[in-house]
């Protein structure tokens, strides 16, 4: 069954160009077992017939605070109460901002006010609204209110410039909306440790050797884990993301600090995944001042020394030893390479990323994973990074007993 089986979604659509998309998104939520009923913002009936949404929903679509007969029939207060989510799909920069305020002037944002469910935002405008730096201080007002951000993607965009505030699309929004109640107990009692995001080891006070992590699968792995009822501690690499809910952060820079962190993390957990992209090596020596080019230098060296291997350095210890799961990311010979780390490292299990295709692996919203232990391969269809982070959680959970 559908984890949106008897789920109550209101999903508000205010004005904006993707509330065309958001008929689509209906007929996934509806698909997926969820009652829906759609709240439209005046400007959205400028894009969109309601007659479409209430086919669509079968449901009557909500259009207006003050019309006796709707609130006849279940009062806006009622319906605030109705939902066990509001989705506002599109929200644009003025219903943000709305919010932001705490405004209430349309039934939209009455509903908003007015209901304890939790609240989870699909901006969608033009790149330049959405980097204006009042949408981007209306955007962190509401995070640190709790009401989750979906989005937005980047590319082409309607009005025909190129960048973020795109949408997401209607079956990666109907995805999260599963993972947000999906609920599971397979990690209850159990203590996690994760490493997500890249190193970054100093070259001088104003250079580092990095990589392209942005710490997403290892973020999305500790929201995972930390939904089927784990206690989550995430030590994270430099990173532009929020914390998940509940979980424990610890916030390093260097592969050395993280090797310090999650030994001593480690001591006490029972299972320890590795998504983190650790340097290999290290700068021998940090230049106390910025590195400057001589007159007619034409090329230079950096001479390089190894850093600890954190997930080996977990996996090899004879005592206070968790379960211990790493990832491979691999460019080519995907397999034979995971495979032959799995060993080297003496891990429990591996997660192997081909990381040669641009819209999977470092720094997508998106992956494509093969699991590999001593009881053979599976290889999991390529997903969200929320959605495989639930299902490699899951996998985990019963290898890890
Ligand atoms: O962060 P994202 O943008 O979401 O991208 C996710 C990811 C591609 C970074 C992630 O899914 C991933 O594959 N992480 C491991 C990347 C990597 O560096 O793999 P590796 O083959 O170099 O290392 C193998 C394993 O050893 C990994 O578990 C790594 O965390 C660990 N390692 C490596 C070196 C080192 N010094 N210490 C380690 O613990």
């Amino acid at each position: 069954m559908s984890s949106l089986a008897d789920k109550r979604i209101l999903l508000g659509i205010s004005g904006g160009i993707a509330a065309y998309k958001s008929a689509d998104l209906v007929r996934r939520l509806k698909e997926r077992g969820a009652d829906v009923r759609v709240v439209m913002s005046a400007g959205a009936q400028e894009f969109v017939q309601p007659l479409t949404f209430q086919a669509l929903s079968a449901n009557p679509v909500h259009i207006d605070l003050l019309d006796p007969s709707a609130e006849a029939a279940m009062g806006h207060i009622e319906l605030a109460k109705w939902a066990d989510l509001i989705l506002i799909a599109p929200a644009s920069a003025q219903v943000m901002a709305k919010l932001a305020a705490g405004m209430a002037d349309d039934l939209l944002t009455t509903l908003c006010l007015a209901s304890e469910a939790p609240l989870a935002l699909a901006p969608a405008m033009n790149q330049a609204m959405w980097r204006h730096a009042a949408t981007s201080a209306n955007a962190q007002t509401l995070k640190e209110r709790g009401v989750i951000f979906w989005g937005p993607g980047a590319g082409s965009q309607a009005c025909g410039d190129v960048g973020p505030g795109r949408m997401l699309e209607p079956e990666n929004l109907a995805e999260h909306t599963e993972s947000l109640f999906h609920t599971s107990h397979s990690l209850q009692g159990r203590k996690v440790v994760i490493t997500a995001g890249p190193t970054r080891e100093a070259i001088d006070p104003v250079r580092f050797l990095s990589n392209h992590s942005s710490g997403k699968m290892g973020f999305a792995l500790a929201a995972a884990a930390q939904s089927a009822g784990a206690e989550v501690t995430l030590i994270a690499g430099p990173v532009n993301l929020d914390t998940p809910p509940k979980v424990n952060r610890i916030d390093v820079i260097s592969a050395q600090d993280m090797y310090e962190a999650a030994k001593s993390a480690a001591d006490h957990c029972d299972i320890f995944i590795s998504a983190a992209a650790v340097a290999d090596f290290r700068p021998a020596q940090v230049a106390e001042q910025k590195i400057k080019k001589k007159d007619g230098q034409d090329d230079d060296a950096i001479a390089l020394i190894k850093n600890p291997d954190i997930v080996a350095a977990i996996a090899t210890r004879t005592e206070l030893r968790p379960f211990t799961i790493g990832f491979a990311a691999e460019t080519e010979q995907v397999l034979a390479h995971a495979q032959s780390k799995l060993q080297r490292k003496n891990l429990d299990m591996i997660i192997a990323n081909d990381v040669s295709q641009s819209d999977s692996g470092f720094n997508s919203d998106h992956n494509a994973v093969t699991v590999i232990d001593a009881g053979g391969q599976s290889r999991l269809a390529p997903a969200l990074k929320t959605d495989l982070a639930r299902q490699l959680i899951e996998l985990i959970a019963s290898k890890a007993q």
